[in-house]
């Protein structure tokens, strides 16, 4: 195979044949798809611009007016909370001459006013003023124009759909795509029981990673690399102590049982756990990359966020997110402290990952190398992702299924409560 391909390549099936066989004869998704900058332009188009793409959590846009500017396949969006609290999605363009409306994050009254000529929308995007441009203002020019009348009810911003998850919030740019609870598939109701819509951010960190988004999300979802990348987390997560954890959706789900005691390395227990998590939840950590680009890290006592941004095929913008619940801190002698140790543990252990996979993204640029198999027992889950991208990219809208009993029962936990 020449390298790069052409970008015609890329949107054809034949292209991806090897990813698509069964996991024990596969081979990784081709090296193109984490170093082309076309690859990376058709993703934006075809898994950025069609998916729910994970943005923010609900508390960075509390209150009415609370405004926040994402940016999701190449378009600057500004989320918010209308007067009576419900989200909204806008393209931050504005109506007149098309000048970007908002920067940053924060909050406005009832308007988002344009820098530019002061045309003002309000928290719904109506268009609530267009100084000295109104049917009646006397500098127009009087003429009859029919049906070409200037009608500020028809210059509202343009919307983007917004939906809300647990304690996140999601975009999705193309009104045909599937509602998100449909493509969350059974994950919600696997989580349930962890209430992970009630926790709150206790600390975030922003890291930037000279690696493809892809290679964040599959170094996320193995857990072949623990005893050479993360020596210290093996006393609290052995890799015997992992299993695949999948339902219908697009997902890929994996978790740790049980989950051992911390040693002097960390470890994921610090917080008093959350009341009315029974069974294997209580001893567990539950694991969800939702594609596209959000990894969920669920235990009894605290959750664990990484947001994935792309910027470039070769470079990622990464929010790590630790939450705590009110009833966990209330319950903690020193729940500063305890967090503060969650979140050492959690740091370095994602620092080990990011200088791994960077070391990836370097030697994929060797053209060279053409794929490589995967090991089936631990990257089915990479598998599962690869083949989603691969979906995204032929445009095809499937909701991959969960496990049938045969898998789970190769793969699962035992006495699998899921
Ligand atoms: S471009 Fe916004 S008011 Fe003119
Ligand atoms: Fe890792």
């Amino acid at each position: 195979m020449q390298r790069p391909l052409p970008r015609e390549a890329f949107l054809r099936e034949d292209t991806y044949a090897r990813t698509r066989k069964p996991v024990d004869l596969a081979w990784t998704l081709i090296p193109d798809a984490y170093t082309s900058p076309e690859f990376h332009a058709l993703e934006q188009q075809r898994i950025f611009a069609k998916n729910w793409v994970p943005v923010c959590l609900a508390e960075e846009i509390g209150k009415p007016g609370d405004f926040r500017v994402v940016e999701v396949a190449g378009r600057s969006l500004i989320l918010t909370r209308n007067a009576d609290g419900e989200l909204r999605a806008f393209h931050n363009v504005c109506r007149h001459r098309g000048a970007r409306l908002c920067d940053g994050s924060g909050h406005t009254g009832r308007f988002f006013t344009c820098p530019y000529h002061n045309w003002a929308y309000d928290l719904d995007g109506a268009c609530r003023a267009t100084p000295h441009f109104a049917p009646a203002d006397p500098l127009q020019v009087p003429c009859d124009a029919g049906d070409e009348a200037f009608d500020r009810a028809n210059m509202g911003l343009y919307t983007a759909r917004v939906a809300q998850w647990a304690c996140l919030i999601f975009v999705c740019l193309d009104p045909s795509s599937p509602e998100l609870t449909e493509e969350l598939g059974d994950l919600p109701e696997r989580f349930r029981a962890y209430r992970v819509g009630e926790y709150r951010i206790a600390r975030r960190v922003d890291y930037e990673i000279k690696a493809n988004w892809k290679l964040v999300a599959e170094n996320f979802m193995e857990y072949y690399h623990l005893p050479s990348i993360h020596p210290a987390l093996l006393d609290v997560s052995p890799v015997e102590a992992h299993y695949r954890w999948q339902g219908a959706g697009k997902y890929v789900g994996l978790c740790t049982w049980p989950v051992g005691a911390d040693t002097d390395d960390g470890g994921w227990r610090g917080l008093p756990p959350l009341a009315g998590i029974t069974g294997q939840d209580a001893d567990a950590a539950r694991f969800a990359w939702v594609f596209p680009t959000i990894g969920i890290s669920v235990n009894a006592n605290h959750v664990f966020l990484l947001i994935a941004r792309p910027t470039a095929a070769g470079i990622t913008e990464e929010s790590a997110y630790l939450l705590t619940h009110p009833e966990s801190v209330a319950a903690s002698a020193d729940p500063e402290s305890a967090t503060d140790e969650l979140l050492r543990f959690w740091d370095t252990i994602n620092r080990e990952d990011i200088a791994v996979v960077e070391r990836v993204q370097d030697g994929l640029q060797n053209t060279e190398y053409q794929g490589g198999r995967m090991c089936s027992r631990f990257e089915e889950s990479c598998h599962r992702f690869q083949n989603m991208v691969i979906d995204a990219m032929l445009g095809l809208q499937r909701i991959p299924s969960g496990d049938d009993p045969e898998t789970a029962r190769r793969f699962g936990p035992p006495q699998n409560d899921a």
